[in-house]
């Protein structure tokens, strides 16, 4: 494999809205970002990918677009973003932005323009059709609930949306609108910004058929007739020519319904079309039918899944890591145990996930351990996800205790609760009243105790990070499963050749007996020469594994 800066580099997600506030309305906004520079830079990331900080009505938080070239008031002004890339790439950070180009805002000038009349030379910027027998024309469902066609009574026509209403999707058959896109994808490089994460970007190309999904199908099923849609690879291999041609930059595309198979056609290396893409099987390990829908989280489907994709990309084609990101809940609650090992389990998770083959996706609070936050009811969320699941499942006669079971377990927006900076209040996010609830483990959980305590979630976070620059085996290396059964016990080897790793983590409150070198090392391996342990002062100690402890041992 080629080596490259996006390869070898750390991500730290940083969710705006909630990482920051500077002027005290409760929103994050871009110089809080730049009053954190020091703080981000201090975690060894190199790549900081920002959601969305374009200008927005707000509906799904930026990512319903009204202009793809200005600040979000809210966030702030041009001139502070170019200060905020100035600030990262003086610090040898380079920035990944959003690029939300499945679906615009309704209120973009696209949109009003298309909506017009049926005449308008905009029309074709987005997806308009008659309806069938008096209702909408297929049986397409949208991610946030209801049909995914809305009606315009002005022209009798109805617009997609695969997602809110207020996300009209882009008609990608047009050429002009593709040309758009290209352009407004041009000027970002020329402003500095250093590659795109996709939203969504593997569902642009819709089958003309526009058949209903089958019974059985899912909005994102690998087989849904615009997942990986007939045009996808064209389209993306046009982007690539017109918007992106031979910059050193990095994209990865968010890919829902993806099959290793399908990976390697989108992201192969040579392919000339993405760089990476997210995954979403390893999301679904815990989920029964749909997210609301939680089954006990079983180790050994989460180790297959996790081989799946590091054997079956390695050598040909790049995987990105990830345990959570702003649409998942906190890793900590979900994967780990956020109650007496919540610090241990912390560790251990990201030992996992920055020991794996591909680029890691670090989220903003991760590297403290941030947990899911406690909600009373359904008035404290803000996520329009949560609570249109919350309207329709109470409406079709679900629980509603159980309803809000689901929603405290698996809404985003345990994610999205302010970052905990320090003991003060509101954490030390905002001077004023923050735009969604501070999780209450504040005064426990938060950067500036941390930053005094040696053996924190964040000490280990750097450490980590660190380990892993020094040592490419883990970032290019073969990936081997070790105790593949084990229920308890995450064992795996990388070997690039040049260096043979073990890690192993204890994924339970019981103790656990160490892998044997020969188990991990096939004949030629004798010994285990131990680097790291994610407790203690970090020398690895004993022949067991505590309750969530991770090591690393080099294999001799
Ligand atoms: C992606 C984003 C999510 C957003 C959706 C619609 O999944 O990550 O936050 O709601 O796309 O743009």
């Amino acid at each position: 494999m080629v080596r490259t800066w996006w390869k070898e580099g750390v991500v730290y997600q940083i969710y705006p809205r909630s990482f920051r506030d500077s002027d005290g309305d409760g929103v994050g906004d871009l110089r809080g970002i730049i009053e954190k520079l020091d703080y981000i830079a201090s975690l060894g990331a190199n790549i900081v990918w920002l959601n969305p900080i374009y200008a927005s009505p707000n509906y799904d938080n930026g990512y319903d677009i009204s202009d793809y070239e200005r600040i979000m008031d809210e966030f702030g002004t041009m001139a502070d973003f170019d200060e905020l890339l100035r600030g990262f790439h003086s610090r040898g950070i380079r920035l990944v932005m959003d690029l939300v180009v499945n679906h615009s805002s309704s209120a973009h000038p696209w949109f009003l323009e298309s909506r017009r009349s049926v005449d308008s030379p905009k029309r074709g910027y987005y997806i308009w059709r008659k309806g069938v027998d008096g209702g909408p024309p297929n049986n397409w469902r949208a991610c946030f609930t209801g049909p995914a066609w809305e009606y315009d009574e002005a022209s009798g026509e109805y617009y997609l949306h695969l997602f809110a209403p207020q996300q009209p999707d882009l008609n990608w058959e047009n050429p002009a609108l593709r040309s758009e896109i290209y352009s407004m994808m041009r000027r970002w490089f020329a402003r500095g910004v250093d590659g795109f994460r996709m939203d969504v970007i593997n569902v642009i190309s819709k089958d003309p058929s526009y058949r209903d999904l089958a019974e059985g199908e899912t909005m994102f099923s690998t087989t849904a007739p615009y997942v990986y849609g007939p045009r996808l690879h064209e389209f993306i291999r046009e982007m690539r020519r017109e918007a992106i041609g031979d910059r050193d930059v990095m994209t990865v595309g968010e890919t829902p319904g993806s099959t290793v198979e399908k990976a390697i056609e989108l992201v192969g290396e040579g392919r000339g079309e993405l760089d990476m893409l997210f995954q979403f099987e390893l999301m679904d390990v815990d989920c029964e039918g749909d997210k609301w829908h939680r089954r006990p989280l079983d180790l050994v489907a989460m180790k297959r899944i996790i081989e799946r994709w590091q054997t079956g990309l390695h050598g040909v084609a790049w995987n990105s890591n990830f345990l959570m990101n702003h649409d998942q809940p906190r890793s900590v609650s979900r994967f780990g145990n956020d109650g007496a090992y919540r610090s241990a389990s912390a560790k251990a998770l990201l030992a996992l996930n920055l020991s794996l083959g591909g680029t890691p996706y670090v989220y903003q609070g991760e590297e403290l351990g941030m947990t899911n936050s406690k909600w009373e009811g359904v008035g404290d969320f803000r996520d329009l996800d949560s609570i249109n699941y919350y309207r329709e499942a109470v409406a079709a006669g679900a629980d509603e205790g159980e309803v809000m079971d689901s929603l405290r377990y698996m809404s985003r927006d345990n994610s999205r609760t302010p970052m905990q900076w320090g003991p003060g209040p509101n954490a030390g996010f905002t001077s004023g009243e923050p735009w969604i609830g501070v999780n209450p483990n504040y005064r426990d959980i938060n950067a500036a105790a941390e930053e005094g305590d040696p053996q924190s979630v964040l000490h280990f976070a750097r450490r980590m990070i660190r380990f892993r620059k020094e040592h490419l085996a883990l970032v290019y290396g073969r990936f081997e499963l070790v105790a593949p059964e084990d229920p308890a016990l995450f064992a795996f080897t990388m070997d690039d050749g040049a260096e043979r790793l073990l890690f192993a983590a204890n994924m339970s409150e019981e103790p656990r007996g160490i892998p044997r070198a020969e188990e991990a090392g096939g004949r030629s391996s004798r010994s285990l020469e131990p680097l790291l342990s994610s407790l203690g002062d970090g020398r690895p100690a004993g022949t067991h594994l505590a309750p969530w402890e991770a090591r690393i041992w080099r294999l001799v």
